[in-house]
């Protein structure tokens, strides 16, 4: 049976589901280590996840993230490459932060926006860099479907 009531952020439905018990306990044990207060915003917080999730496999999806690139320092053409991409994708690349980790190594963290097909391109192509020791692309809603 499902009831349902308005609220300011629209109309939240309340509905039963069948689980088993171990795997119900399993659940709560997870929660509760995770600090949620109660089931509903952990089974919200997870059907968001998947919702997100699904997003990054649609191309023409409009998303926003980070790509963090961790890179040697004191390779010039490393560097040239590095911020000939970011100037050819300052359409998609909002903002830039640059940290020098040690002497010999950087930390970059760009903040990205847009379709998840130019994003991936972007991402893939400073990772697949020479120099680039680690990259990760992270991929965001623009929320406009979760609220
Ligand atoms: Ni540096």
């Amino acid at each position: 049976m499902r009831q349902k009531q308005k609220t300011k952020n629209g109309i939240i439905t309340r509905f039963g589901v069948s689980i088993e018990q171990r795997l119900l306990e399993s659940f709560d044990m997870l929660i509760y280590k995770k600090g949620y207060i109660n089931r509903s915003e952990a089974i919200r917080d997870i059907m968001r996840d998947q919702l997100v999730e699904f997003d990054q496999t649609d191309d023409d999806k409009e998303m926003v993230g980070t790509i963090n690139l961790v890179y040697q320092h004191g390779l010039k053409a490393l560097a040239e490459k590095i911020s000939e991409l970011e100037h050819h994708n300052h359409d998609h690349i909002i903002s830039t932060l640059h940290i020098h980790l040690d002497e010999d190594r950087c930390f970059e963290t760009l903040v990205v926006k847009g379709k998840v097909s130019n994003i991936k391109s972007i991402s893939d192509k400073l990772i697949g860099i020479k120099g680039v020791i680690n990259g990760k692309l992270t991929l965001c809603t623009q929320g406009d479907r979760f609220m």
